[in-house]
């Protein structure tokens, strides 16, 4: 029990937290969206294609270091806890989905970049040629390209779990779960300043 000396837990990720759950979230909806529509864009073979495949590959590497920050700020900043009357199986399905969605995060970027680095393509970050460190290994650019895309069909599997379970605490449960990863817009000093 919380006495006037021992502050009590905060209710609410810390605001870099909440920011950069919503930039990165919607960023890489949008990215996703992307890579699905890279053949509707600028088919195979247009003149389009080499250009609109690099600006996915440049956006790519902005987000994958963008994720590495938000790792990062997640390992050293300690979530709040869940509210008491959740019960353990959703603690624990909750836990294993955040998990699969920063191994999704990862991997997503990771399996593009290794896949180009063995195509004789490579990368134009936003224009700066990056010569490949890989030979040109069609099959090897196949196996990591598979994995690309086996991984974005898995990531929206769990973005849709994701989206599902925390609707359902915002409008069924009502408790709190959900307002946790509210707009980082908002501030309540007496959740997030320690007296
Ligand atoms: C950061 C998050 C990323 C996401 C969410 C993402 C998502 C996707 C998706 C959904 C596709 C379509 C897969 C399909 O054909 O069904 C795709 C294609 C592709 N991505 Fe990414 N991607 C990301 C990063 C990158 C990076 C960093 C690179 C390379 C540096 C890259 C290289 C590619 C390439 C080359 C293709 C086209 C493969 C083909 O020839 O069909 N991606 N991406």
């Amino acid at each position: 029990m919380p006495t006037p000396s021992t502050p009590s837990p905060p209710l609410r990720y810390d605001r870099v937290a909440r920011a950069l759950h919503w930039l990165i979230g919607l960023a890489l909806l949008a990215q996703i969206a992307f890579g699905f529509l890279l053949d509707e864009i600028a088919p195979r073979g247009t003149p389009a294609r080499g250009a609109v495949i690099n600006l996915h590959k440049s956006i790519g590497l902005v987000l994958a270091l963008a994720i590495v920050l938000r790792l990062a700020w997640r390992l050293r900043h300690r979530p709040p806890p869940w509210p008491a009357a959740m019960p353990a199986w959703q603690q624990r399905a909750a836990a294993w989905g955040h998990r699969g969605l920063y191994l999704c995060m990862l991997a997503m970027p990771l399996s593009g970049y290794l896949a180009s680095n063995f195509s004789k393509h490579g990368v134009r970050f936003f224009g700066l040629a990056l010569r490949p460190w890989g030979p040109d290994l069609p099959a090897v650019y196949g196996l990591f390209n598979g994995l690309h895309i086996a991984t974005a069909w898995l990531f929206l599997a769990l973005i849709a779990g994701h989206v599902l379970a925390a609707l359902k605490h915002a409008w069924i449960d009502r408790d709190g779960v959900f307002a946790r990863m509210g707009p980082p817009l908002s501030r309540n000093k007496a959740e997030e300043d320690p007296p």
